[in-house]
Parts: structure tokens; C-alpha cells; sequence
């Protein structure tokens, strides 16, 4: 038996729909129709079938974080056959998402259908690198069609939401998670973030290859203090308002459906139970239209933070802060009804959250068809279609970057035999990264793989393993520091080869959440296997395979070439292979500072200068005595097998007070390439002090062999102003200066005055 819906699409005058307390009912859809059937359904709720809605279950499959004791799959499909459940993540799967649906739309009272939320955070069975490295291609075409490439595998399995893209701004390279934001840049990151939006929205939400896509972790999240995961976040209102909140703004006003609040307190208060970040500056300020779901079991979190009492005042204090669904908490579903009857919780906040969550469920056209999403024939054609294969391909190319290359040491020449050594090597799952709960192991194309695929010479020495024990998603990677075998071999077959290509770094599932690191060096027995190898042929290229910045100063130091490739997801080795041949010219920047070591995090370029910035003659600057202040490699920064020159650089202020800068850029080079070039202003005097230097302008061009183009921005009161303590924005006449070049450290530099 299928439900039938046509009455919920019954005629409606929209403009008398009115709420119990004689106030128009608040409209989150722009559809013609849909908030009229909002309010219909509405009317027709319980207030247990509402808070219903409200309440989000982990499937009965695979859990993403700790369960609790209540979890048990028989306890939640009672709770769904009675309508207390309005989504379930983690289902997955055509057939078991359908299979629920059906319980859903069939066995409850008013057939309200699921909506099925999964973390499709780089791809779902076929994989793009992993956001961090994604964002190195500093290319928004390539990253939406990424993120279209994964709504397109996740729709067909039966899921409409993700949770991603995660918007968090991060300075520090400790915290395991920078794996799955843009880096440490507010303006590249809003435009990520909103390429993401786009990317699994689409243009249609009720498509059946579109999803809803959620921003997250509002807010803070990507400032726990030291690196440590769930840790404390406490930030001033600077940084609160100019660098955590832009990309979550950004991904409102390009209509994200919704957005995920997070595990940590911001400056006292639980991000879960803050009013001030969901109500008042999401909802109000913003006029976000979508819901708020929580983190997973940040509801309940709220009690060791010691901000609620029990999962009853959580429930309390999560509703009316404005956390719309309860991700996996249990606090709404056992609590929320007796609140609002005591007068705890008024009802109205509850209609208000229920109105939204149903709105993205009619404009996913859940409500014309619950099933237009479980598809098994979609779901045997998409899944690792060879389209999406060339879709992976194309950004992982795209997302490596040059770190070094003395005496053009790279790209490789094809007659010459290389030794390729490390585990890492031949690795076909590490390089899938981590967070891909729908993918396979052992998926990737490999190095080894994908030097096969060209045909070229090489012999191969996996050197010590990297980790022992096994490998999974939820319990503490172990690595190998003790176990050489292996060492002896690699070194010798170093000794006789004219190349060596290491390939080395972090497992895959060394990054990711609860993954923070106090040591960013080369885990496991890597860096000794490097330096022995060094001893005996220094020829060395370093391909290195990581989720995070790494602090790689000795390899900086001694070794001829480096090349970033992240976690290049399915395409690993093709990309990687071409790249070291020059089938493919990197031209990926870096999207997150590297640290000449741990101690300098969190390190970015976009700091203010500090009263005494020095450099001085004794101590009294602001400095360390080990290392100078500069990162490594810096933000923004990245080489290419051609080379660009930068000249002419132009400033016009116009009259309305918009600047138009322009610069010639020019590939001096034989060999064709890409380069972003990247636009940074600073603003010298100002009612809040600003940073020394702050990115407003990109733009990625291909350039043919010797060929010239001029690069033009236009920058606006957007571009010129900033929020101010109260988290106004205000633009305010001065001077300013531009610098418009390769990376945040190297380019033309202009003044002009703002009246
Ligand atoms: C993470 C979220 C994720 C959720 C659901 C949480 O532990 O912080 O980012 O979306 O789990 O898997």
C-alpha cells in the first residue's frame, strides 16, 4: 500500500494561514506551494508527532560516535512506527533506506517520510581527495562538480541529506578534522563552501540526483584550543565575526537547507544551547530559512560541559536556543513533549523548528514521492561510473601542489629507471582518506598502479611498515616505530637507482575527527627510513600523502623536490603518476599554512601585526628564539613546472568607491600550465585593527607556453569593509594596500586611499 498525498496538495489561501496566537505563520520556502502544505500537515500533528520530527536517530547499521545505551534497534523502530522519528542517518544502502521509508510512509499515522542523512563529505563510493586537498585547486568548477559527482552516488543509495560541506575555519594543524574544511582562509573558504552548496543542491532540490547539504560546525569548532578534538573554543568577537562566521553566511545566502552546530562550548556557552548563534545571529540576523540539526549526542554533551542539569534540561535548553533536530541524543524525544506541557518549551518554538524540517522534506519532493531516492537501477549504474572515475581524476590533478623542485628535478624523465619506496606505495585504501563511509576498501588506484599505467621503469622496496593493528574508522590507529624489516632493502635499492621517489606521510585514517596530533613530523619509522635513504643516494623526490599540514623541515632542508598530494581519494595514482611525468603541471596553492614545527600552531598568514612586529636588535619583539615566525610554505603558496612573472600591476579608485586592480601575468616558461593568482589587501589604520593581509581575489588561468594575460578584480565596499566588534558591517574610508602575486608572501604591492 503507498500512501496517497493528494491532500496535502489541496488549494490553500496562503495569506490567511494563520498560527494559534493570531501571528502569520513564518515561511521558509520560496516555492509557491509548499508553505501551505507546511501548515496544513501542521495542523494536523500531534505534539507528539511534531517533536517527532525533531528527533534524529543513528541507523541500525554503522555509528558514527559512541551509542547510547537506549540505541537498540528494536527501541527505534517502535519509536518510528509511532511517529517519533523524523530522520535517520547513517542507513545505507537503495534497499535498507527504502525498506525504512516504507515503515515511515506506511505504518505511521500521518506516512510523513524519512529524510536520510549521511556524512558524503569527498565523494561516496567513488572519492575526490579529501576537502583540504580539494581545496588546494583553488578551483570552484572542479570542486562543485565534485560535490555533484557525490550527490549523484549518494542520491542514488537512498540518501537526500549530507552533512557536509564543514565551513570550519582552521589555524591548526593539530586538530585532526582540517582534513575536512578549506583551511585556514575565510574568503576561499566561504567560496568552497557555497561551490559545495551548489554542488549537491543543485538547481532542482527535488531532483532525484540532488541532496540537501549542510553547513557545519556552527560555530567555533575549527578553534579548539590546541588542536585538541571537542576541546574549548573561546575567540573574541574579531575573529567570531570576520573569520568563523563568513563561510557560514556565504553558504546561507546560496540557500544551504541546512546547518550542524557543534560539539564545543564558544566562550562559555555550548554551541548546541547558544541562542545567541542560532536564534540570533543564524535565524534572525542571517534569516536562515533551513533547520539546525545537532552534532551527534551534543545535546546530551551539554552535561559534562556542565551547562545542563540532566538530558531533560538539555532538551530544554537545546530547543529554545533554537537546535531544531536532535542528532542521536535522545533529550527530544523523551523530553520535549512534557516541556512544552509544563510551559518549558513553548509550542510555538516547536512549530517553528517542525514548519522548517518539513519544508526541506517537501522540497526535496519527499512528499510526491518517498522513494524517488532508494533506486537499486540508479544505484547499480552511478556507483564508480567511469564518468565519476574522470571526475576524481580531473581535481585530484588539479589538488597537488609543487613544494619544491631545485634544478628542476621534476617532472621525471621516462627512460630513466626510479626506485619507489614505501608502504604507501602500494597502499590502495590509505589514500581514500579518511571520512568516506560509503567508499571500499582498497579502491584506490595506487602509485605503484598508476606508474604502471604509463609504462614506466621502476622497482619498488615497501621499506618498514607503516601501522600494525587494524584499521578502522572508530578505534586509535598503531603504528609501527619498532619493526625494521624492511629498511635494509629499501636502502639498498636506493643505492643503485639514479631517482628515488618516496613515497611517505600520514595513514588515511590518521585525520579526521577525534584524530588530533601533538607531533606533526613523518609518523612511524618514516623519517628514519628517509634519512638512511638520503645517506645513500640524496637524489630524492618526496611524495607526500597527508590530511593535514605536516612540520617537515629536515626534508625542506636536504631533499631536491617535494609533492603534495593529500589524500587524492579513488584516482590516487593516476594522478600522482602523471604529475611526477608532467602529463600534469601542478597547479594546485595551499589552502592552510605548513609550521616549521608544532610549536609555532596555530600558525596562518592573516594574523594581525602585534605592537612590536619587529624585526628589533634585541629581544624585546615579538618572536620565537628557534625559528622565525614564518611558516614553511606559506598560505597560498605553490609551484608549477612553467614559470610566471608578474608585471604591470594597476590600481584605479573610482568614483562610487569601487577599485579595479589588474596586473599582466605572463608564462615565461616552454611548457603550458596554471596559475591562481591570488589578490590580498590590507587595511592600515582601523576601529578594530585589521590583518596584516587578507585574501579578496583570486582567479585560476591557463596559460600556453610564453603566453601573456591580464588578470582583473573588482573590489567593492564587500571587499573594503569588515564586521566590527558588534558584528555590524562597516566599511571605512583610509588607506589601503594591495598585493596581488603568486602566493600571501610573493607579489605586486600598490597603495590607494578610500575616501
Ligand atoms: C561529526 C559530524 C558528523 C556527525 C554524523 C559527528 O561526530 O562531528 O560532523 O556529521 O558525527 O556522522
Amino acid at each position: 500500500m503507498t500512501r496517497n498525498y493528494t491532500f496535502y496538495t489541496a488549494a490553500f489561501l496562503l495569506a490567511l494561514v494563520f498560527t494559534g496566537c493570531g501571528q502569520k505563520a513564518p515561511v521558509y520556502s520560496n516555492h509557491p506551494d509548499i508553505p501551505a502544505k507546511v501548515e496544513t500537515l501542521l495542523a494536523k500533528m500531534t505534539l507528539e508527532e511534531k517533536v517527532g520530527q525533531m528527533n534524529q536517530y543513528n541507523g541500525f547499521y554503522d555509528a558514527t560516535g559512541p551509542l547510547p545505551e537506549e540505541g537498540d534497534a528494536r527501541h527505534k523502530l517502535e519509536h518510528l512506527r509511532n511517529g517519533w522519528v523524523g530522520s535517520v542517518l547513517n542507513v545505507r544502502g537503495a534497499k535498507a533506506t527504502r525498506e525504512l521509508q516504507r515503515i515511515a510512509v506506511e505504518e505511521t499515522r500521518l506516512g510523513i517520510p524519512l529524510i536520510f542523512g549521511l556524512d558524503v563529505i569527498h565523494g561516496h563510493k567513488t572519492l575526490a581527495p579529501v576537502p583540504l586537498g580539494e581545496a588546494a585547486s583553488w578551483d570552484m568548477q572542479a570542486i562543485e562538480k565534485s560535490a555533484r559527482m557525490a550527490a549523484v552516488e549518494a542520491t542514488a543509495v537512498g540518501q537526500n541529506w549530507t552533512f557536509a560541506p564543514m565551513v570550519d575555519i582552521t589555524r591548526d594543524a593539530r586538530w585532526g578534522r582540517v582534513m575536512e574544511g578549506a583551511g585556514e582562509d575565510p574568503f576561499l573558504g566561504a567560496h568552497i563552501g557555497v561551490a559545495r552548496v551548489k554542488g549537491f543542491q543543485g538547481d532542482d532540490l527535488a531532483a532525484d540526483n540532488t541532496m540537501a547539504a549542510c553547513a557545519k560546525h556552527f560555530a567555533g569548532y575549527g578553534f579548539s584550543e590546541s588542536g585538541r578534538d571537542y576541546n574549548t573554543v573561546d575567540v573574541g568577537t574579531s575573529t567570531l565575526y570576520n573569520v568563523i562566521l563568513p563561510p557560514f553566511l556565504a553558504t546561507v545566502e546560496a540557500d544551504v537547507k541546512t546547518v550542524m552546530n557543534s560539539f564545543n562550548t564558544l566562550n562559555g556557552i555550548p554551541a548546541t544551547g547558544s541562542a545567541f548563534l542560532q536564534r540570533t545571529i543564524l535565524k534572525e540576523r542571517w534569516g536562515f530559512k533551513g533547520f539546525v540539526v545537532s552534532d551527534w549526542g551534543s545535546g546530551r554533551e551539554m552535561i559534562p560541559h556542565g551547562y545542563a542539569m540532566d538530558l531533560n534540561h538539555a532538551a530544554e535548553l537545546a530547543a529554545n536556543a533554537g537546535s531544531d533536530m536532535d542528532m542521536e541524543s535522545y533529550a527530544y524525544v523523551k523530553h520535549l513533549v512534557a516541556l512544552v506541557q509544563a510551559g518549558k518549551v513553548k509550542e510555538e518554538i516547536i512549530n517553528d523548528a517542525v514548519r522548517r524540517i518539513l519544508t526541506v522534506k517537501f522540497e526535496l519532493g519527499l512528499f510526491d514521492d518517498p522513494y524517488r531516492y532508494c533506486s537499486e537501477d540508479r544505484e547499480k549504474k552511478w556507483l564508480y561510473h567511469p564518468e565519476h572515475q574522470q571526475v576524481a581524476l580531473d581535481v585530484a590533478k588539479k589538488s597537488i601542489v609543487l613544494l619544491k623542485n631545485d634544478a628542476q628535478m621534476l617532472p621525471l624523465n621516462r627512460a630513466q629507471n626510479i626506485a619507489v619506496i614505501g608502504a604507501l606505495a602500494n597502499d590502495k585504501t590509505s589514500p581514500l582518506g579518511s571520512w568516506r563511509i560509503g567508499s571500499d576498501d582498497g579502491t584506490a588506484i595506487s602509485v605503484l598502479e598508476g606508474l604502471d599505467a604509463l609504462g614506466v621503469p621502476y622497482a619498488f622496496a615497501r621499506g618498514p611498515e607503516l601501522v600494525t593493528g587494524p584499521l578502522a574508522f572508530s578505534t586509535e590507529l598503531e603504528f609501527n616505530t619498532t619493526d625494521k624489516t624492511g629498511m635494509k632493502a629499501a636502502v639498498a635499492l636506493a643505492k643503485k637507482a639514479k631517482t628515488v621517489v618516496m613515497v611517505l606521510g600520514e595513514h588515511g585514517l590518521q585525520t579526521g575527527e577525534g584524530r588530533s596530533r601533538t607531533d606533526l613530523g613523518l609518523p612511524g619509522l618514516q623519517q628514519e627510513l628517509l634519512e638512511q635513504v638520503y645517506a645513500v643516494n640524496p637524489n630524492i623526490v618526496l611524495v607526500l600523502m597527508n590530511g593535514r599540514p605536516l612540520a617537515i623541515p629536515w626534508a625542506d632542508e636536504h631533499l631536491p623536490a617535494i609533492l603534495e598530494t593529500w589524500h587524492l581519494g579513488s584516482q590516487s595514482g593516476h594522478a600522482i603518476a602523471q604529475t611526477l611525468y608532467g602529463l600534469n603541471n601542478p597547479s594546485g596553492k595551499l589552502p592552510m599554512s605548513f609550521p616549521r614545527n608544532v610549536g609555532q600552531c596555530p600558525i596562518y598568514y592573516n594574523h594581525l601585526n602585534t605592537g612590536r612586529p619587529g624585526p628589533g636588535t634585541d629581544v624585546f619583539w615579538s618572536h620565537y628564539m628557534d625559528v622565525p615566525n614564518s611558516p614553511l610554505y606559506p598560505f597560498g603558496y605553490g609551484l608549477s613546472y612553467a614559470s610566471f612573472a608578474y608585471a604591470n600591476l594597476s590600481v584605479a579608485v573610482k568614483e562610487d568607491g569601487t577599485v579595479d586592480v589588474s596586473v599582466q601575468v605572463t608564462n615565461e616558461s616552454e611548457v603550458a600550465g596554471a596559475e591562481v593568482t591570488q589578490l590580498y589587501l590590507h587595511d592600515r589604520v582601523a576601529s578594530v585593527a585589521r590583518p596584516v593581509r587578507e585574501l579578496k581575489g583570486f582567479s585560476k588561468n591557463h596559460f600556453n607556453p610564453g603566453e601573456s594575460k591580464t588578470v582583473s578584480f573588482r573590489l567593492t565596499h564587500k571587499e573594503l569593509g569588515f564586521f566590527d566588534n558588534n558584528g555590524t558591517f562597516i566599511m571605512e574610508p583610509g588607506t589601503f594596500d594591495v598585493m596581488v602575486g603568486t602566493s600571501s608572501q610573493e607579489g605586486l604591492s600598490a597603495t590607494f586611499d578610500v575616501k
